[in-house]
Order: C-alpha cells, then structure tokens, then sequence
C-alpha cells in the first residue's frame, strides 16, 4: 500500500477538492492575500505601479497570455481547459523570489519555478492544484570572468544566451551544456545537462562551481551556507524539489581554436544497420574529443513516396581534420570521408551549426523560442549497456516505419563520463553506458495526440529487452510522467517516487529522499515528480540509527 504523505501547506485545499465552488472561491481569496503579502515584501524595491505590473503578472494583465506562453515549447500543454496558474511572478530582483516563497508559504499556494520552460511534461508551469509560477525570464544577467575560467549566470538565462556570452569574451572557452540554445540553465543544469562536449568535460552538473538558492524559509544561500548536501543534490537531482535557484556559478572550460563538424547520413539499404552495429561496439570507447551522436530517422523518400530509415552521423571533433581523418578511416570507411564533408570552425560557430543557425546570425542564439516551440510531442528515454543485435534493429525500423515524424537520439557516453562516479552527483549514469537512446515523436493536430502517444508506449515497450534493466534507467531533463506521479492533490506516494526516482537516479534516490526531508520536511516545494519526504516511521528508524544526521548538514 502506498503511504499518503500531506504537506501541511495543501491541506486546506485538499480538504475543499470536495466542493469545487468553495474552492475556487478560497483558492483566489489566497491568491489575493498573496499578492498583498508579495507587494508588501517588496515596496522597498519597486513603488510604482507600473512596475509592480511587470512582476506580478496577474489573469486581469493584457499580457498574461503571452507570458505564459512565452516559454511553452510543447503544444501538449496549450489549450483552453490546459490549467492556468493564478498568477505568474517574474523577478527582477533575489528579494522577489525570497517574497514569493515566503508569501506562498505562509498562504498555502503551490508554487512552480519556470526557467526555460523546456520541460517535457509541462511540469514547470502546469499543474491540477491551483499554483503560481515563479518566472525567471527577468533575471538571466550572466558575468564572464575568463581570467579565473568561470561565470555567474542567472538561472533563467538559456544555454545559448551563455555561448554567446563566453564567445564575446573569448574563443578559447566554452561550456560544455545541452545542443538546443533555447533550453534554460536552471532546469537543464539542475536536471544534469550534456551536449557535444560532454564526452570530454562531462555534464553541464559536473561544471558548477556554486550556486545561490532562495530556501524554504525563503534565505538566499550560496554553496558554504547551503552546505555541500544540499550544493550535490541540486547538480542533477533536479531544483525544483530543493528552492529556488537563482544562479549557477560555473567552470569554464577550454576549447581549441579550431573544432570539426562532419553530418553523413545511411539509409538501411545503404548499410546503416551494419554501421550502427560498428557504432555501438565501440560508442563509449571513442576518443573522448569525439562526439558522434547518431539520429534515427524515418522519413519520406522523394522519389516514389516510399518511406525510409535514415541513419545521420551527426559529428563534432575537438580536432583538425588532418589529425582525425586516420581514425575516421580506420572505424568508418564505410562513410563518404571525402574531405569535403568535414568543416573546421570555431566553437562558438559549431554551437550555431548544431542549433541549425547561419553563421552570420550569431544573434538569433538569444532567441527563446524558434518554430520548433509550435509543435506537438512525446520524447522518452533509455541507457543502452549491452549492444543492440541486428534482429533488434531490424524489428525496431519496422516499428519506425508506422510513424511519420519520430526521432530517435543515440549519444554516445564514455571519455569523462566514465572517470566521474556514478555517486558524484545525484546523475548516475556514468561509467559501463555505451549509449542514451532519446525517443521522440512530433505532430501538429491535437486529435492526433492519443495515437502518437499510443505509439511511443509500444515503442518503449518493444525497447525492453535491449536496454538497461533492474531498474530501466530514465534520464530526468527527459521528464516522462508515464513512470509514475505524485498525485495532484499535494500528496506522495512514497512508494510509487520511488520506481520513477530509482530510474532517474538509481543508488542515489535515498540519498536525495534524506537530503529533501531536512531541507524541505514539510515538502513545500512540491510537483508532479519532486523527490518525496521520508515517511516518519522511517525518519525515525534512521534518526535512532544516526542515520541521516550524520549524512546532512542542517542549516
Ligand atoms: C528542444 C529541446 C532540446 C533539448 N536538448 C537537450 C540537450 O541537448 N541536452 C540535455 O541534456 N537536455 C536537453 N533538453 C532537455 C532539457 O535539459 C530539460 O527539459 C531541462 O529541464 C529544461 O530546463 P528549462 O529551464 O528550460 O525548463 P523548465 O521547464 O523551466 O524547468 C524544468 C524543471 O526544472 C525546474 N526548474 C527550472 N528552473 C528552476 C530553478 N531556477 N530552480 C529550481 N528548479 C527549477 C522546473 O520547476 C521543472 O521541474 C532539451 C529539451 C528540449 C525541449
Ligand atoms: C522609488 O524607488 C526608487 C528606487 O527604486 C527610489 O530612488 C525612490 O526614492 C522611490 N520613490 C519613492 C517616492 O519612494
Ligand atoms: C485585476 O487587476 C486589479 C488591479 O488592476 C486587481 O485589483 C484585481 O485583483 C485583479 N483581479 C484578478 C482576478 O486578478
Ligand atoms: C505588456 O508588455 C508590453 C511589452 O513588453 C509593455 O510595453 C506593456 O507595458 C505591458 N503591459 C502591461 C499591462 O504590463
Ligand atoms: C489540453 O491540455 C491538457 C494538458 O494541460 C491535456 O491533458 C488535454 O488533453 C488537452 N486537450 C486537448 C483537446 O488537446
Ligand atoms: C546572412 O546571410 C544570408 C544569405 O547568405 C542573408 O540572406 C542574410 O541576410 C544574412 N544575415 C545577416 C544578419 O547578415
């Protein structure tokens, strides 16, 4: 039996589930208690009302509606009987935050954070129980120090906001952060985080130097006075369960003058099953400055309408062509290796290439949304241990074939990966994952949506017996609500976390459990798939061991 777990702020609301007509009614009478306490905390800082209308952001503002909008990227979660929250706050200023928290406390409101707005189920800003969301588009400053290799970047600053703004300081560094530049820092990098360069210098996680919270108790606290329990969750075991966080603090890292990119794609009757079988057999062993991620994809044929499987190889080395060229030959001769095929360019130009923007439009990474933000989809994901056998592949393009718009994402782990411990961080993925599979589905009619999402089912489903088993591991910035929720009334089922939780972050779950119960025992910050309290019979089993006192620094 799953045990119920109440944080006390929900209990109210919980109670009133029971008469809707009274609830809303209660519900906006709290929203407007709130933002009487939220404009009271922050008088000293803002004292015209024009501007209080561009923090707090309330249903009655001409603007609700596109901020809201502004960073949904999945059409999943835009429609007219889509939840809406009861007012959206979008700092400018660490006090806003520090007064949002303490007046949604004190009047019993969800909160949501929204950084980049990226997550895949819509967990930054939907949700069943009546809620806020605390928007951090405002707040995204970012402080390049290349003299000592590090920046200070505001949580809701995105990753292409961030290569723009190391690039115009140097070309020498980088960050080794996630390939779509509209993504936010705050949820990527609290979620784990990796791109083209994370074979060499691991996670985006892996590269924080500190960072600044806004806590239950609404204090802002950086990596000493949070203390180093608290500092290792939120790199990987995602923010929203911990506070607020406002900024990272990161290791930049250096990158060569000149880098390579090479894209080359198979169909199946080119061979591409054979090279992806050669792929995988060697996929963690590659040079760590080699990144070839491989994308899947079943598209129409030109010619007669048939529809085909394409392998890309989709490549960038840390390398000049001269000096990668021989292992190219040696592993893949299979690929056209004309020299032609390889561009050698800057870093900061191949974060453009990979984001599909024109070199001469550097600008357009500042962009926060792009026409993929309109669309419709599905995305899970898998670790793959073990190589694929062909008779796997084969049955899986069939699977393929069904659909019109699916993308399957192979990236190789290994290099850096492997040398980190799988305890380092809350992401436990490291050393003995060849590859990650990341599977997507798009579409455009929401009268499609059962069917494609039918799809992916059967597809994970097919994937079983090929991919990591005891527990089948996730990857948590591929949020997936189908392995299991916190129920929407404010409630946890401890037992249930646990089967998504030991996905996400095997061995390192109850850790996380112990760190969110000391931080957060009355687990105010709440979402679908936050990391649950302890239960108290157990809390008290561990305090009589001494168990998590010694494990935890309490404030
Ligand atoms: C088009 C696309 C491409 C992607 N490419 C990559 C990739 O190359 N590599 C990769 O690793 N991932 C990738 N992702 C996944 C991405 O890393 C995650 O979706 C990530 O969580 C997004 O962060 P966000 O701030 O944009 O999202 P949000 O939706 O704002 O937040 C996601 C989660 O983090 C929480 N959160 C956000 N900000 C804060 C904060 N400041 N403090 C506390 N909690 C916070 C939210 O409450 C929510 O639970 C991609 C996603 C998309 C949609
Ligand atoms: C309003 O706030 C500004 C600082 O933001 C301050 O300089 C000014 O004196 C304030 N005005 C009033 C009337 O309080
Ligand atoms: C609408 O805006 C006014 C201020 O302009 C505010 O007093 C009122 O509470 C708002 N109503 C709602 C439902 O948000
Ligand atoms: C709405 O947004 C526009 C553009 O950002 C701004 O000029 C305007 O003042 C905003 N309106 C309100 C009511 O905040
Ligand atoms: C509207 O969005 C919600 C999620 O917020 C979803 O559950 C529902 O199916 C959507 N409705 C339609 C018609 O697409
Ligand atoms: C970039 O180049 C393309 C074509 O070469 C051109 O159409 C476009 O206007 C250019 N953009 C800028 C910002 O110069």
């Amino acid at each position: 039996m799953a045990i119920l777990f109440l944080p006390m702020k929900l209990l109210p609301l919980l109670f009133l589930l029971f008469n809707s007509v009274m609830s809303t009614t209660l519900s906006s009478t709290a929203t407007e208690s709130f933002l009487q306490c939220f404009t009271s905390h922050i008088q000293y800082h803002f004292n015209s009302s024009d501007d209080i209308s561009k923090i707090v952001i309330t249903k009655n503002n001409s603007n609700y509606s596109s901020v809201l909008q502004s960073s949904i990227h999945n059409l999943r979660f835009w429609n007219t009987s889509t939840p809406k929250p009861e007012a959206i706050i979008a700092p400018f200023h660490y006090s806003h935050v520090q007064a949002a928290v303490i007046c949604s406390k004190k009047e019993g409101i969800l909160i949501k954070t929204r950084s980049g707005g990226h997550d895949y189920e819509g967990v930054s800003y939907v949700s069943g129980t009546p809620f806020i969301i605390i928007d951090l588009f405002n707040l995204r400053s970012i402080d390049v120090d290349i003299e000592k290799e590090s920046a200070w970047v505001e949580a809701g600053a995105t990753v292409g906001e961030l290569s723009y703004a190391i690039a115009q300081k140097s070309k020498l560094y980088g960050f080794p952060a996630g390939i779509c530049h509209t993504v936010g820092v705050g949820g990527h990098i609290s979620g784990g985080g990796h791109g083209t360069l994370f074979r060499k210098f691991g996670l985006a996680a892996d590269n924080v130097l500190d960072a600044m919270i806004v806590d239950v108790n609404g204090n802002v606290l950086n990596r000493k006075s949070m203390g180093e329990e608290l500092f290792w969750a939120i790199r990987g075991g995602g923010g929203s369960s911990f506070g607020v966080i406002v900024a990272w603090k990161l290791r930049l890292v250096p990158v060569p003058t000149s880098v390579t990119v090479y894209r080359e794609s198979k169909t199946i009757e080119e061979g591409a099953t054979e090279l992806l079988s050669k792929w995988q057999a060697i996929a963690d062993t590659i040079p760590e400055e080699y990144f070839l991620r491989l994308v899947l994809l079943a598209n129409q044929d030109g010619t007669n309408g048939e529809k085909v499987i394409t392998v890309l190889f989709d490549c960038l080395f840390l390398e000049t062509v001269e000096k990668l060229l021989p292992w190219m030959q040696e592993n893949f001769l299979e690929l056209s290796l004309d020299q032609t095929k390889f561009t050698e360019m800057s870093w900061i130009d191949s974060v453009l290439y990979f984001s599909g923007i024109p070199r001469n439009e550097s600008e357009l990474l500042l962009q926060r949304r792009t026409e993929d933000s309109n669309r419709f989809f599905k995305a899970k994901s898998d670790y793959v241990t073990d190589p694929i056998s062909e008779a796997g592949l084969e049955h899986l393009w069939k699977i393929l074939l069904e659909e019109e718009r699916s993308v399957l994402i192979l990236t190789p782990f290994g290099g850096k990966m492997s040398e980190i411990s799988d305890s380092e961080t809350p992401f436990p993925h490291r050393k003995g994952t060849l590859f990650e599979i990341q599977y997507m589905i798009f579409w455009n009619d929401d009268k499609e949506t059962e069917k494609h999402i039918g799809w992916m089912r059967r597809l994970y489903e097919y994937m079983t017996p090929h991919v990591s088993k005891s527990p089948r591991a996730a990857y948590l910035n591929y949020r997936d609500l189908d392995l299991g929720r916190n129920i929407d009334d404010g409630s946890t089922g401890y037992e249930e976390a646990s089967i998504w939780g030991l996905k996400y972050f095997k061995g390192n779950f109850m850790r996380l459990v112990n760190v969110k119960t000391v931080v957060d025992p009355d687990n105010f910050f709440w979402d679908e798939q936050s990391i649950p309290v302890l239960p108290w019979s157990e809390k008290l089993k561990c305090q009589q061991l001494g168990g998590f006192a010694a494990t935890v620094e309490i404030q």
